[in-house]
């Protein structure tokens, strides 16, 4: 039987990673927006295009949610994006009604669905959809991590000018300001990359890395970064669809691991046909953790203006 991928949120990312899901092969496609005739438009626009690539996968829009019954992974993207001087916690409000009411509509529909949360601020909005939908925990994943670290890769390898392919790193805590680039685990070929560049240039790599969302919002005026994230919720969907085990920076409900609970964070997970199926714990060195420990209040603060709120 083949896989069904509901996207939710026809936009800059939820299409791109339609374009991507479906130009792959690995499953078929039902596109989601709230918009009419939009999801239907792009998603023809992309059957049209395996006509010319030959890849049988199907895809369809829509605008209602009884269409995405039985999917076997929902990625959510619906909401709005930043604007130039908005900060992703901006969206707090306006999203966890959008991203709730979404997920309360389509959790009985689709009972099997491993969720991979986009919309921002993301690892909120993973906690929002974690407690409205009532799944176990290996079921909701956010994407940021893999995000942050192709940033951190590209940015080294432009320095460098290395291949990206030889440089690997980790991206561990929220996909916000406090993101944790591991610079220990961050290596050329495997040699470390202190030996490559000076601290001072590695920290101006960090920083700019930190910045790589606001850096693109505020060269496109009009949005935010989409191909690369696309890119890394394929990667997401791929290991989950092909059962591939990646160890993927991917933010999970935390539940002690990482001395943190009840808030969800990035940190190396196996990604596999489970969804979650084991999170990695490093050995952080004090900064380190402390960093992530800094990471984790930003979020447990917004949880916490939510429950407030009785958003959640
Ligand atoms: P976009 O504005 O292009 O698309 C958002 C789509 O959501 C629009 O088509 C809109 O009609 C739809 N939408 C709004 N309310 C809806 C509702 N109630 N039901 C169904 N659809 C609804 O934005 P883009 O660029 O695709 O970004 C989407 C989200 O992803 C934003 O929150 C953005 O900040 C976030 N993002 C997160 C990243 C990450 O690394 N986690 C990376 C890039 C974007
Ligand atoms: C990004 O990092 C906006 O979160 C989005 O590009």
């Amino acid at each position: 039987m083949r896989k069904k991928v509901a996207i939710i949120g026809a936009g800059n990312v939820g299409a791109t990673t339609a374009l991507f899901v479906v130009n792959s092969g690995l499953a078929d496609v039902v596109l989601y927006d709230i918009v009419e005739g939009m999801p239907q438009g792009k998603a023809l626009d992309i059957l049209q295009n395996t006509a010319v690539t030959g890849v049988k996968s199907d895809i369809s829009g829509t605008n209602s949610l009884d269409d995405l019954a039985g999917s076997d992974i929902v990625v959510i993207t619906a909401g709005l994006a930043r604007k130039p001087g908005m900060r992703r916690k901006d969206l707090l409000m306006s999203n966890t009604e959008i991203v709730g009411g979404i997920v309360k509509q389509i959790a009985d529909i689709c009972p099997q669905a491993i969720y991979i949360v986009v919309t921002n601020p993301m690892d909120v909005m993973a906690y929002v959809t974690l407690a409205v939908s009532g799944v176990n925990r290996q079921r909701v994943l956010g994407m940021g991590g893999i995000l942050d670290s192709s940033r951190f890769k590209t940015f080294i390898s432009m320095e460098l000018k290395v291949s990206p392919r030889d440089i690997e790193t980790l991206v561990l805590g929220g996909h916000g300001l406090y993101m944790v680039p591991l610079i220990r685990y961050t290596t050329v070929k495997g040699i470390p990359i202190s030996k490559w560049l000076s601290k001072e240039k590695i920290e101006a790599l960090v920083q700019r890395t930190r910045e790589g969302g606001a850096e693109i919002v505020s060269l496109l005026k009009t949005g935010s970064a989409y191909y690369a994230p696309a890119q890394s919720t394929f990667e997401m969907v791929k290991s989950i669809i092909l059962d591939e085990k990646r160890v993927l920076p991917c933010s999970v409900y935390l539940d002690g691991e990482y001395g943190t609970n009840d808030v969800f964070n990035g940190v190396p997970v196996v990604l596999g046909k489970q969804g979650l199926e084991k999170i990695v714990e490093l050995e952080l060195t004090e900064e380190e953790m402390q960093a992530f420990k800094n990471s984790t209040e930003e979020v447990k603060e917004m949880i916490k203006i939510l429950k407030e709120e009785g958003k959640i």
